[in-house]
C-alpha cells in the first residue's frame, strides 16, 4: 500500500483542468492506498483572497472533493489550514531552500508579474510549504497536472537535501501525471493553461457552469480558420487542446477523434465535445448540490483534520528531533 497526497486551492470555481489534471486521477487510489486529500488554503493566500470568498471555496471545493466520487470512509479529506505541522514543516523547508531556486519557479515568476510592485513573499515561499504538504505524510505519490512538474522536483530535492543534512528522515516522493489531461489550455488563449483565478470568464469551464454556459463556451472557444479536426499542437493550439479535452473523457486517441470527424468541419466537434462535457458533469452537480449545505460537510472535515493531524505529528516530531528543535 502507497500513500498519496495532494491538494487542490480554494482560489476560485474549480475548472475543467484542476478536474481532469487533478482530481479525477485522485479516485484511482482510493480503494488501494493510504490517501491525503487537503484543501491547501494557506496556499490560497499567497495571493490576495477575500475572505469571505475564501471561506465559500473552501466549503464549496471540499463539497467537490465528495461530488467527484471521493469516499471519506477511505480517503482523509482536510483543509490545510486545519493541522498546524504544515506550516511549521513549511518554515523548516524555508530553512533549507535557497532563494534563487525558488526565483527560477515558473510559477512565482507568473504569478509575481501579475502582482505588481507588491508582490507577497509567501508566492515565493509556496513551493517549500508544498514539499512540507506532501513530506509530513511520508508521501510515495502525488498525483497532479504537468504544470505541478517544477514544484515536485524541488520537493524531490529538499527531501534529499534534508536525509543528507541530518539524517534518512523523509521518503522523496514521485509525481504521477495522468496520461490524458495532464495541461488542459484555456478556450481564449489556448497557449496558456486553462486556471481558476482566470479573469476572462470565456477562457475557462467552470465544475458548476450551467449546461448552457458550457456550450456557449466551447462554441466560442478559439480555433484556427481551417476548419480540419486535426491534432497539431503548435500549428493549431485551439483544436488540439478541445480534442485534448475529449480524448481526456472518453480515452479515444488523437487518430480515432481525426477519423470521427473528417470531412466534419469544427461546428459538430464544438456541439459534440459541449454534450460530452455537460453528461460529464451532471451527476458531479447534481451531488454538489445535495452536499453544499449539509451538516455531514462538516463533520467529515473535522474528522479529517484529527485524522491528518495523528499521521502529522509523527513525521514532525521526527523532524524537530532530527534538527535539535526540541528540548527533550
Ligand atoms: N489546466 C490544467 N490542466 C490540468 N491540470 C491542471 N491543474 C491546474 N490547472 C490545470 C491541476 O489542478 C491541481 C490544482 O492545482 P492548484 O489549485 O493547487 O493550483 P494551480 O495548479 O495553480 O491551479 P489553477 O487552476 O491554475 O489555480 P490558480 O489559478 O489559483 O493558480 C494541480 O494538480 C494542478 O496540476
Amino acid at each position: 500500500m502507497s500513500v498519496i497526497f495532494s491538494g487542490i486551492q480554494p482560489s476560485g470555481e474549480l475548472t475543467l483542468g484542476n478536474y481532469l489534471g487533478a482530481l479525477r486521477n485522485f479516485l484511482d487510489y482510493q480503494d488501494t492506498d493510504e490517501c491525503y486529500y487537503c484543501i491547501v488554503n494557506q496556499h490560497a493566500i499567497t495571493v490576495p483572497q477575500d475572505p469571505k470568498e475564501l471561506f465559500h471555496n473552501t466549503r464549496s471545493l471540499a463539497a467537490i472533493y465528495l461530488a467527484a466520487g471521493l469516499n471519506p470512509d477511505k480517503v482523509t479529506l482536510f483543509v490545510q489550514s486545519e493541522v498546524p505541522q504544515h506550516v511549521q514543516l513549511g518554515w523548516i523547508m524555508q530553512s533549507i531552500s535557497y532563494v534563487g531556486e525558488l526565483e527560477r519557479m515558473t510559477q512565482y515568476k507568473d504569478k509575481a508579474q501579475k502582482q505588481g510592485e507588491s508582490i507577497p513573499t509567501a508566492l515565493l515561499t509556496y513551493p517549500p510549504l508544498m514539499a512540507a504538504d506532501i513530506l509530513l505524510y511520508g508521501t510515495n505519490y502525488v498525483p497532479v497536472g504537468d504544470d505541478q512538474k517544477q514544484h515536485m522536483e524541488l520537493t524531490r530535492d529538499l527531501a534529499e537535501r534534508f536525509n543528507r543534512r541530518f539524517g534518512e528522515t523523509f521518503v522523496v516522493p514521485e509525481i504521477k501525471v495522468s496520461e490524458g489531461g495532464a495541461r488542459i489550455m484555456s478556450l481564449q488563449e489556448p497557449t496558456k493553461k486553462m486556471s481558476k483565478s482566470d479573469d476572462n470568464q470565456n477562457a475557462t469551464i467552470r465544475l458548476l457552469d450551467t449546461p448552457d454556459q458550457i456550450v456557449k463556451k466551447l462554441k466560442r472557444a478559439q480555433t484556427d480558420s481551417d476548419n480540419a479536426v486535426r491534432f497539431d499542437k503548435e500549428n493549431k493550439p485551439g483544436i488540439s487542446n478541445l480534442m485534448g479535452i475529449y480524448r481526456a473523457i472518453t480515452k479515444d486517441s488523437y487518430e480515432a477523434i481525426e477519423e470521427m470527424y473528417a470531412g466534419k468541419g469544427y461546428g459538430a466537434f464544438k456541439s459534440d465535445i459541449a454534450d460530452l462535457v455537460v453528461s460529464t458533469l451532471e451527476p458531479l452537480q447534481q451531488r454538489y448540490n445535495e452536499l453544499i449545505n449539509s451538516p455531514e460537510l462538516d463533520k467529515i472535515l473535522d474528522e479529517g483534520a484529527v485524522k491528518a493531524q495523528a499521521k502529522a505529528s509523527v513525521m514532525y516530531d521526527k523532524v524537530i528531533h532530527a534538527m535539535g528543535l526540541c528540548r527533550k
